[in-house]
């Protein structure tokens, strides 16, 4: 009898989950669809508010595509926000030009309990099929990101009503009322599955944790909020899928990089650019996988600058398991060809190793 030989992986993406890179590392980037692009912008303004941008299948995966037809990337990320999550658990959130998300602030635990997980799955329906109609619309060897908000960076925006550079009212529930907050973040540990399950089940391939402000936490905090909660969402994930690989974006988490994929069960961390090469090539990659780290005020800027901040970071992790990325997203005054740029200094590096 035959054996039918399950395939390990069928892109570069998948592969590099699974063993040290050889040759070119994968490659997309974070915010890849975006304002950088005149195309995008001119679909932004066909579906009107950013919002309708992302509940509108058909447009969502054109900006989706966008990248990919400039750029030789190895995935595509679904286009969505992470605010779509208090979207649609009933807590309305909206774009204002020039100051970014305004949510109606929930103001007590009585907020809280308002929030509907059902109402949620209903309302992202939209998204769902996006994550569908993408998957179809994609070569097989470019894979497909699903991603979230972790519960810390959705709470801090849920609680503040907008974004905010000190987190008073984030901290103040996490810190001063923390057996209240944890009702909240219950019902985000939750939403949060549901919704990357949703991806998954729709067509996406790998997943993505989006915890953008946990650097702001204190040790006890960081545990707390950013550990605990993203552990458990993992541990209910990997019961249902256990094929899908899931990487960690915990910005500004420092030294608590170390070990942190094993305290809460994922197959890879993405770096912000603060985080030293050569301590995260010993601490970090020697136990798991990582993505990173390039500073998009360097791909801005471009030229030597990027040349040599590029082959620093393939000296560092391009033998070990990788994925090359930036540290945060494209800032939207990027010059669409130091995206080209950067792909041609990754393939040629990779060449000539
Ligand atoms: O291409 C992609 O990476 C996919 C889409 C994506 C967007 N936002 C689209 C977007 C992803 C993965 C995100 C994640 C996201 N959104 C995060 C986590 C990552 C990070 O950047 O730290 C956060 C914190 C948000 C919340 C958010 N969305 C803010 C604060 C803002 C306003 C500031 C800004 O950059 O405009 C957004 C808007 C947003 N999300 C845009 C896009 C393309 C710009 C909207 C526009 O067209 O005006």
């Amino acid at each position: 009898m035959t054996q039918i030989q399950t395939p390990v992986s069928e892109t570069r993406m998948l592969a590099a989950f699974a063993a040290p890179n050889s040759g070119r590392p994968p490659l997309w980037l974070m915010r890849q669809a975006g304002r950088y692009l005149p195309e995008y912008k001119a679909t932004r303004a066909e579906a009107g508010s950013f919002l309708d941008l992302c509940y509108n299948p058909r447009l969502a995966v054109e900006v989706a595509l966008q990248p990919l037809r400039r750029f030789d990337l190895d995935a595509a990320i679904l286009f969505s926000d992470i605010l779509v999550i208090p979207d649609g658990l009933g807590q309305p959130v909206r774009f204002e030009e020039g100051v970014g998300p305004v949510l109606l602030r929930l103001e007590d635990t009585v907020d809280f309990a308002q929030l509907s997980i059902d109402r949620m799955l209903k309302h992202l329906a939209p998204v769902y099929e996006t994550v569908d109609r993408l998957r179809a619309a994609l070569p097989r060897e470019t894979a497909l990101i699903g991603f979230s908000g972790a519960p810390w960076t959705l709470a801090t925006y849920m609680l503040e009503g907008r974004s905010t550079r000190e987190f008073h009212l984030g901290k103040y529930w996490a810190y001063a009322r923390p057996d209240d907050f944890a009702l909240l973040v219950e019902v985000l540990v939750e939403a949060v599955v549901e919704h990357l399950s949703a991806q998954v089940r729709a067509g996406a391939e790998i997943l993505q944790i989006f915890d953008s402000w946990a650097g702001v936490l204190d040790d006890w905090g960081f545990r707390r909020w950013v550990e605990e909660p993203t552990r458990r969402i993992v541990a209910k994930l990997k019961t249902r899928h256990p094929e899908v690989p899931i990487l960690l974006f915990a910005r500004g988490a420092g030294a608590r990089h170390a070990g942190l994929a094993a305290r809460v069960g994922v197959d890879g961390v993405a770096l912000d650019c603060t985080v030293p090469l050569q301590w995260a090539r010993q601490e970090v990659q020697a136990h798991t996988l990582v993505q990173g780290n390039l500073d998009p005020v360097i791909l801005r800027i471009g030229g030597a600058a990027m040349q040599r901040a590029v082959s620093a970071i393939l000296e560092s992790f391009a033998g070990g398991r990788f994925i090359f990325n930036l540290g945060h997203g494209i800032l939207p005054d990027t010059p669409p060809e130091h995206v080209a740029a950067l792909v041609n200094m990754v393939r040629e590096a990779s060449t000539n190793r």
